[in-house]
């Protein structure tokens, strides 16, 4: 498949989709997230891949959904046409990790996708916002609901309010993000961090995901009876058995379902 908007590689089992608008700091445009949603796809349906790693540039992750392509969108433009939301959800139908490794400025649509993915590590020079308030408008992929379960409703409240950039450290206080790393290091220990999860048995990686995500999403009890069937179930499997035989063998695992 070849892509205009992204730049996609495999390193060992590990996707990586690298947003690629430099032009424009990857403002997000309908045809990078059609490519995006692809590219997350067909990693996700391919069974050499077990995580992937979502990045951008030094400067940026993304600054935000293509301004300049929605000045004009009417009313009846984005809601009848779902133009700009109707692809950006495809991220979440991705059942194998994704992380995010962020650099520059996540903002508006950016930190949205950003937080998207299952965890975010960022560089020291990482800058997060919902700066939509300062274009007459609001966050529309999830800023007003990921961000407060994220950070709490004061941050949230805070950032979709004024506008302002929160740094990679204050990130880091709020929960936003999972790590902080230098610049220059950001991208390689997402990478590590992808191989390491694509190592271990991919059907206990996609439950432990989809019962994370419950917290999220539901109610306690439903989250804690949902986590429990996914850890009985997990029982079933060969990779179990393998997992803890090889513990109490005092060995490493040799894990088959990666
Ligand atoms: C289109 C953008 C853009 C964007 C930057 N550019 N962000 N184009 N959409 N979101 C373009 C600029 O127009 C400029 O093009 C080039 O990228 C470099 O940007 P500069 O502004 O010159 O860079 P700098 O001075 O370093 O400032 C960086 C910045 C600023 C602080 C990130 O660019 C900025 O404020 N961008 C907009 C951020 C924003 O409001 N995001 C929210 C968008 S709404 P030229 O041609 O001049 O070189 C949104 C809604 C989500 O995301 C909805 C989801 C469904």
């Amino acid at each position: 498949m070849t892509y205009e908007c992204i730049l996609v590689e495999t390193i060992g089992k590990v996707g990586l989709v690298r947003l690629n608008r430099p032009q424009v700091l990857n403002a997000l445009n309908d045809q990078l997230m059609t490519e995006l949603g692809q590219a997350l796809s067909g990693f996700d349906a391919d069974d050499n891949i077990g995580a992937m790693v979502v990045t951008g540039s030094d400067k940026a992750f993304a600054a935000g959904a293509d301004i300049a392509a929605m000045a004009n969108y009417s009313y009846m433009d984005v809601y009848k046409g779902e133009y700009i939301t109707r692809n950006w959800e495809t991220i979440k139908s991705v059942r194998k990790p994704v992380i995010a490794a962020v650099r520059g400025f996540a903002l508006g649509g950016g930190c949205e996708l950003a937080m998207m993915c299952d965890f975010i590590i960022c560089a020291d020079t990482a800058k997060f916002g919902q700066p939509e308030i300062k274009l007459g408008i609001i966050p529309g992929a999830g800023g007003t609901q990921r961000l407060p379960r994220a950070v709490s409703k004061a941050k949230a409240m805070d950032l979709c309010l004024t506008g302002r950039m929160m740094d990679a450290a204050e990130a880091e206080r709020a929960g936003l993000v999972s790590r902080v790393v230098p610049a220059d290091r950001c991208l390689d220990e997402a990478l590590e961090a992808a191989t390491v999860i694509a190592a271990y048995s991919i059907p206990s990686v996609m439950m432990a995901k989809e019962s994370v995500n419950r917290a999220f999403e539901g109610p306690l009890s439903e989250g804690m009876l949902f986590e429990r069937r996914m850890f009985h179930s997990l029982f079933a499997t060969e990779d179990q058995k393998e997992g803890m035989a090889a513990f109490v063998g005092k060995r490493k695992p040799e894990f088959k379902n990666k």
